[in-house]
């Protein structure tokens, strides 16, 4: 906490080169198709505030959906939770936040630009205006957002709202394990809105005041935890890898004793290549017996497992795979970003897995000829209840392909006038643009056995 993960000097990239105008292609193409808005863009936006629009609604969700199934559907031990996003200072006195949770704020006397000193390239030099030496001496500020609940103001009233959602699976430990049937090894996973009143937000959604967590707490017999360490840092990577970031984009970087948190034995970020060079998407942390112990001690609940048949009882220790929601969205869109040249023609096109497009399917009648709409209409009301379907009738056809190339739709049916007659369509498909006309009944099965990861 007090040397936050995410506040870790950026490295350069080893062998592989960040792309530096990818950043710039990126926002464009967000904000020019409907990925991300700027919030309250209307009244000249608020800083550092993001708004997810219908497509990226759809990729933050498939990102969501695809964590939530490889790390709860998909297993026996971990168990899900919605916390709530307001918490008493109780929560966060005990678990170190109100003490600790803090980054070092320096004003520039000449400007009154606010930095945060540990992220000054040269501490001495103001970034805004360039004043040497101007710099008041720093002082520790606290991240959370503070609020009131109810009518009455004053200090009885204060609240927080939560800056990870991890305490939420600490302080239900007690009630999932009673209400749950398992027993360590087993975790509680939640995805979730969590807030910080960053200093220096940045990089378009990488940092912001307002973001989603995909966090799990994995509770394990304390002589097992550098095990499962080892293995959470493997199975996270890999879940990266499966969904199309490829190899020379992602690494796994083991932090240094110094940059640790003081309570955890050890710690890994997985580092995304980004255009400003290696940075964090997730940090994987084996917390110890820290958390449960600490609000334990606080609240007098017994936070511990107890052994029926053994008789054993012990305090779990914690291993923590923490992603960002919104940030791993981005990293995605990046890794999927090409421009190739097609017939003399810049070509842009998002090379996402299928699980991650925002629309796996575009239906798209030829022409807008009353005859043709009719069967379109058809079409995509057989594939609708199996995909996210686009429907598009407007424009030559080359351009819808182009349009659906670029925000990163697998296949576009097509519905022409031959169809009419033989019942079939074609289907192109994105990355080879490869066509295959296919008969109406089929469809379905063929697009099923294209998508079956
Ligand atoms: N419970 C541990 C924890 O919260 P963290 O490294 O501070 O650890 C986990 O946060 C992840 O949450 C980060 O790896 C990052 O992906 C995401 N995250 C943290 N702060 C963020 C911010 N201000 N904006 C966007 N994502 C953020």
């Amino acid at each position: 906490m007090g040397v936050r993960q995410d506040s870790l000097p950026l490295m350069e990239a080893e062998e592989t080169t960040a792309d530096p105008e990818l950043f710039d292609k990126i926002v464009n193409l967000s904000k020019r198709r409907g990925f991300v808005f700027q919030s309250a863009d209307i009244y000249g936006g608020f800083r550092s505030t993001y708004d997810y629009g219908p497509l990226g609604v759809l990729l933050l969700r498939n990102v969501k959906d695809q964590w939530w199934r490889s790390m709860v559907q998909m297993r026996h031990d971990v168990v899900g939770l919605d916390a709530s996003i307001l918490s008493p200072p109780a929560v966060w006195e005990a678990s170190g936040h109100l003490a600790n949770f803090t980054d070092p704020l320096v004003d520039c006397k000449e400007c009154r630009a606010r930095h945060r000193e540990d992220k000054l390239d040269d501490p001495d030099t103001c970034p805004s205006c360039g004043a040497k030496g101007a710099f008041t001496e720093a002082r520790q500020f606290n991240l959370m957002f503070k609020t009131q609940a109810g009518p009455v103001e004053g200090s009885g009233a204060e609240v927080y709202l939560r800056p990870e959602t991890a305490q939420g699976m600490f302080i239900n430990f007690a009630n999932v394990l009673n209400t749950s049937r398992k027993k360590p090894p087993f975790g509680i996973a939640q995805i979730g809105k969590s807030f910080r009143n960053e200093i220096t937000p940045g990089n378009f959604v990488f940092r912001t005041r307002e973001f989603e967590q995909m966090e799990m707490e994995f509770f394990v017999p304390p002589e097992d935890s550098p095990e499962w360490y080892r293995y959470w840092c493997e199975q996270r990577r890999n879940w990266y890898l499966d969904l199309g970031i490829s190899e020379d984009q992602l690494r796994l970087r083991e932090h240094e004793s110094d940059e640790m948190s003081h309570y955890a034995a050890a710690t890994s970020d997985v580092e995304f290549l980004f255009p400003w060079g290696w940075d964090e998407l997730e940090g994987i942390a084996n917390r110890t017996d820290f958390d449960l112990k600490c609000h334990a001690e606080a609240s007098g609940a017994r936070l511990e497992f107890h052994d029926p048949n053994s008789g054993e009882r012990y305090v779990p220790h914690v291993i923590e795979p923490a992603a960002g929601a919104t940030r791993t969205m981005m990293a995605f869109l990046m890794a999927a970003y090409h421009e190739e040249e097609v017939n003399g023609d810049t070509r842009t096109v998002l090379r996402l897995d299928h699980r991650l497009a925002p629309y796996q399917v575009a239906v798209l009648p030829l022409s807008k000829k009353p005859e043709l709409i009719e069967p379109s209409q058809e079409v995509l009301n057989l594939v609708q209840p199996h995909w996210m379907c686009d429907y598009d009738q407007t424009q030559a056809i080359g351009r819808r392909y182009r349009r659906q190339d670029e925000v990163g739709t697998p296949f576009c049916v097509t519905i022409d006038f031959d169809t009419l007659d033989d019942q079939a369509v074609t289907v192109r498909e994105r990355d080879s643009m490869e066509q295959e006309r296919v008969p109406i009944a089929g469809l379905v099965a063929y697009l099923e056995s294209k998508m079956s990861k």
